[in-house]
């Protein structure tokens, strides 16, 4: 009998076979690229009812199709346990792709799209996200946002999709709460997509329409860049904030077009070192550092450039915000090259804000120095240049250059011959022309190299202690 060089053979194989499947085990382990997702044991990641346990369900490797976690896309069910789904799936792959295909509508609930990853992950939006269309179908618990992302690395968010958040319902809250009516009032209102204790996170080409609230948020966050996006909500919609930024860092905001009811991008504190150029804001608030230091609070802004952007339509244009009795610092900001249009106020400088009609003086502010205004251009409604600054803590080194300022409607169309000339208070720097109107070239007091005002700048200085240098 030969059966046993046909077993030797066949033990051979099956050595060979053990062998490699170790192998490959092993490089599994040391090359995370080269996984195979669909060799993976995960079955309880697979769409349920599928009768056996199915392998990963990636049409190719990597990707990650929300429909084929069971995703309806008919913009009525609910698909939010299938895009958890795929993104999980996505997520434990380096290089893992989760896909929202074109030409469907998918209803997905508040969710948290949690990391850390084991690489890169991408969310490829090419059809539409749709949020709860009734404001009671959302949780109690789920209104702080709509799209959460946490604790991710290395995530894109690109595609040529949408994410509605079907604000409008949330909208009229406002005045349902003024007519004091039974109907059930959620305590707040989520925010649409939002980045926390994230790093390295690039949103790009998609839209974002109709946030209940802040359409992009990022808080806790390090390395941020956002380009080529569209941000759209009526210039009604209230608190509909088009990028707000949060104890963030190194953040890139770039060609894209903002409209929303209102600041297009607001800066909070513990934001630094951010980069803002080609944006098309309005109409909206405009571009608002603040507001800071509100009920005493420290406040920390600092390496701000926003430039080459244009503003129209809107309340203010580039703005610094900041209640009376805080504490903290903002210093080294650039505003050039802005061109306005129709802007009720482009440049502002606020250390009184106050929401009420009313609030109370107070000696303390959040400090502000080191400001350039450079080529800021085009067309008011209500004042060219308003910069208040605290009575106790003077602004310090604002710089006005070649502002030119006109009146939409030509100088008639203004109320008041107040209303042409630019407003500085306890404010020091210097100006360089052109600048329209010639008032901006008075409206600062002169502040002098050597020292000429020191007991202020020692204020200023002093603040320095609420925001450690990292
Ligand atoms: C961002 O990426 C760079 C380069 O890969 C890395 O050095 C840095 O630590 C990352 N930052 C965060 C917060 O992940
Ligand atoms: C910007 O995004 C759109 C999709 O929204 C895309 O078609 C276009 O190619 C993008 N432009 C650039 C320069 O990436
Ligand atoms: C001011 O901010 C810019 C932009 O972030 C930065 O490049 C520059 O070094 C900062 N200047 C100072 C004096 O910190
Ligand atoms: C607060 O200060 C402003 C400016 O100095 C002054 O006009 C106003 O009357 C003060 N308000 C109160 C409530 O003291």
């Amino acid at each position: 009998m030969n059966i046993s060089p046909l077993l030797a053979i066949l033990l051979g194989f099956i050595i060979v076979a053990a062998a490699i499947s170790t192998i490959s085990v092993e490089g599994r382990k040391h090359h995370v690229k080269k996984i195979k997702p669909k060799h993976r044991r995960h079955s309880r990641n697979t769409p349920t009812g599928s009768p056996a346990p199915a392998p990963y369900p990636s049409t190719h490797e990597g990707v990650f199709d929300i429909l084929s976690f069971g995703a309806k896309g008919d913009g009525v069910s609910d698909d939010s346990k299938a895009f958890v789904g795929a993104w999980k799936a996505a997520c434990e792959v380096a290089g893992g792709k989760v896909e929202i295909p074109a030409g469907k509508e998918f209803m997905v609930k508040a969710v948290t799209l949690q990391g850390p990853c084991t690489g890169e992950t991408v969310l490829q939006i090419e059809g539409t996200l749709v949020a709860p269309a009734k404001i009671g179908s959302w949780s109690k618990s789920s209104l702080f946002q709509w799209l959460n992302f946490k604790w991710v690395r290395h995530v894109t968010i690109q595609g040529s999709g949408i994410l509605d958040g079907r604000g409008s319902n949330w909208w009229n809250l406002d005045t349902y709460q003024t007519q004091r009516s039974k109907k059930y009032i959620p305590p707040m209102k989520p925010t649409a997509l939002r980045f926390y204790a994230s790093g390295n996170v690039t949103v790009r080409d998609i839209s974002i329409v109709n946030s209940p609230l802040c359409h992009l948020k990022f808080d806790d966050s390090d390395g941020v860049k956002v380009n080529n996006i569209t941000i759209s909500s009526p210039k009604n919609s209230p608190n509909t904030d088009g990028i707000h930024l949060q104890n963030t860092r190194n953040v890139e905001i770039q060609h894209s077009n903002i409209a929303c009811g209102d600041d297009c991008i607001s800066i909070q504190t513990g934001s630094s070192n951010v980069h803002i150029h080609h944006i098309n804001c309005g109409p909206g608030h405009g571009i608002s550092i603040g507001s800071l230091g509100k009920d005493k609070s420290v406040a920390c802004v600092s390496d701000i450039i926003v430039e080459d952007s244009s503003i129209q339509n809107t309340l203010s244009g580039v703005r610094i915000k900041t209640w009376q009795g805080g504490f903290g610092v903002v210093k080294n900001l650039t505003f050039s090259n802005i061109q306005v249009k129709d802007v009720e106020k482009p440049i502002v400088i606020d250390q009184f804000y106050c929401d009420k009609s009313k609030c109370k003086n107070q000696t303390s502010a959040v400090s502000i120095s080191g400001v350039k205004y450079n080529n800021i251009v085009g067309t008011f409604t209500a004042q060219p240049v308003h910069i208040a600054c605290s009575n106790n803590v003077p602004c310090m080194d604002v710089d006005l250059m070649d502002i030119r300022l006109r009146p939409s409607g030509g100088i008639r169309g203004l109320q008041t011959h107040q209303q042409q000339q630019a407003l500085c208070w306890n404010s020091y720097g210097k100006t360089q022309g052109p600048l329209v109107p010639s008032s901006i070239g008075y409206c600062l007091k002169k502040s002098t190299s050597s020292g000429g005002y020191s007991p202020k700048r020692l204020i200023a200085s002093s603040h320095e202690k609420y925001c450690p240098q990292p």
